[in-house]
């Protein structure tokens, strides 16, 4: 067979099978059938072979709204982002795993990639770097918010109201039709100055004076220079330290659409400007059942601790229905096998332990509760593993931060991933988000005066 023969057949078969998959896809339909008329819905179905049946003209067709409290099974977009397969345990950022990034790569790599897509070459990554480092300082009257929080407030409620007040100072935000250039220089403005103000709000909340971001020093350096440093000295930290910090922001930099994902979008889908939005997502991510678990954790290993480390006293309080105790950093709406941040978590959580010498008898919990949890037939049946928050607490106090910390420093590594859901939302033009709802109250009741009630 001559050379142009067998190139002419694999074309052909090449030309079949796409022509043959494109159709299967493309025919793929569901029905439903509502009184007697049937309604044809075509499926939709993703990069990763990810199926939706489209309902967008349902109501439109039918008079009939779809009903998914908690939109357990409901796509609210199609996003090119983060792909995460919770069966499988797979999660990657713009087709790259997990494992490698957090491995290979540096968090304003990842912050970029997240955000326009694509890995920078040297060059771009050195002026995104370069930007963002020139965005660092904070105006000296954002210090004045400090003077009016209470002396107990919590670091989320603050890092919320001063992500927010951000665009007071920078009302050029609030243009919805910012161009190209004027949004780069939000985004970067925007992760400059989140270290900063992480690390003000630990060092207020100390009564320390703040320590200013220093030229020199990269990204992850220069926040823990701000956290732990002192004024006109810089600290100098082992390099275990550095990398934990840095396989942290990377694990958390995005998780496609939860519940601070979904806020920031549909926030910024009424044109409301980044910084709003944002500060929306940092309050989304405060409860407990989302990045609050891990405050919530390290408090249950300690409880459990204090009282004597009865893992099993522990577990039978979560399965019991009548209690209210759940375990923290235990389940995820869509991992039903294990949550691939956990194990790396839990690698990096042993290493920087060994590393920096600590022995934290609240780990040993952690690791007791988990193998006992893991084979009680409760947590099987339910698909119940521990996620990205079980481990995390352990580092984070390792490094030596407060457990109100915990969630702000989650927020600043899950930063990129709301400004990338926030772009792609606007770029694609979306539409305001405004779910229906089925509703369930009085009819038509007439108006009674105050004295006759
Ligand atoms: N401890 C005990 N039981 C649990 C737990 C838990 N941590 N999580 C779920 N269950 C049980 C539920 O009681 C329910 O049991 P049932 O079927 O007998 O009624 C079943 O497992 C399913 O749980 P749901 O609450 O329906 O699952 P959902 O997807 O709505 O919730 C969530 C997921 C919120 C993460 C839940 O597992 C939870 O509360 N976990 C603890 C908090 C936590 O760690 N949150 C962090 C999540 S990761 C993140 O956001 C960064």
């Amino acid at each position: 067979m001559s050379f142009k023969l067998v190139l002419s057949l694999v074309f052909l078969i090449e030309f079949y099978t796409f022509v043959y998959t494109r159709k299967l896809i493309m025919s793929e339909t569901a029905s439903i059938n509502l009184n007697g008329k049937t309604l044809e819905l075509s499926v939709i179905t993703g990069t990763e072979n990810e199926k939706a049946i489209d309902i967008s003209k349902l109501r439109d067709q039918s008079g009939y709204i779809t009903l998914d409290p908690g939109f357990k099974n409901t796509g609210a977009t199609k996003s090119a982002i983060t792909f995460l397969d919770g069966e499988k345990g797979i999660l990657k950022y713009r087709g790259y795993k997990i494992e490698e990034l957090a491995e290979k790569s540096t968090f304003l790599e990842v912050a970029y990639l997240l955000i326009y897509g694509e890995l920078p070459s040297k060059q771009v990554l050195e002026k995104f770097r370069s930007d963002i480092k020139g965005q660092m300082m904070v105006h000296e009257d954002m210090k004045n918010f400090f003077a009016g929080f209470p002396s107990k407030s919590h670091p989320m409620g603050q890092l919320s109201c001063l992500v927010g007040a951000l665009s007071a100072f920078y009302p050029e935000s609030l243009n919805p039709n910012q161009n190209e250039e004027e949004e780069y220089q939000t985004i970067v403005n925007l992760i400059g100055k989140m270290p900063t103000i992480v690390s003000w709000i630990q060092k207020k909340s100390l009564g320390h004076p703040v320590v200013y971001p220093k030229k020199d020093l990269g990204y992850i350096d220069n926040f823990m220079n701000m956290i732990f440093g002192e004024v006109n000295c810089d600290k100098i930290f082992d390099d275990a330290v550095l990398d934990a910090m840095r396989v942290l922001l990377i694990l958390h930099a995005d998780h496609e659409q939860n519940c601070s994902a979904s806020t920031v979008r549909i926030v910024g889908s009424s044109n409301a400007n980044l910084y709003a939005s944002i500060s929306a997502g940092i309050n989304a991510l405060w409860g407990p059942l989302h990045g609050g678990a891990n405050q919530a954790v390290i408090e249950m290993l300690e409880d459990i601790k204090k009282d004597g480390g009865d893992v099993e006293k522990y577990l039978a309080k979560a399965k019991d229905k009548n209690d209210p105790f759940r375990l923290m950093g235990f389940g995820h709406r869509v991992y039903k096998n294990f949550d691939p941040r956990a194990k790396i978590i839990k690698k990096a959580a042993d290493e920087v332990l060994e590393k920096l010498g600590v022995q934290d008898p609240v780990l040993d919990i952690a690791k007791g509760l988990e193998q006992a949890a893991l084979s009680d037939q409760y947590f099987i049946d339910r698909k119940l593993y521990p996620n990205v928050d079980f481990y995390s607490g352990i580092i984070y106090r390792a490094l030596g931060f407060n457990a109100e910390m915990f969630t702000v420093l989650f927020a600043l590594g899950r930063l990129p991933g709301w400004i990338a859901q926030w772009k792609e939302m606007r770029d694609n033009k979306e539409p305001i988000g405004r779910p229906r709802q089925v509703y369930t109250g009085e009819v038509d009741r007439e108006y009674v005066d105050l004295e006759n009630r």
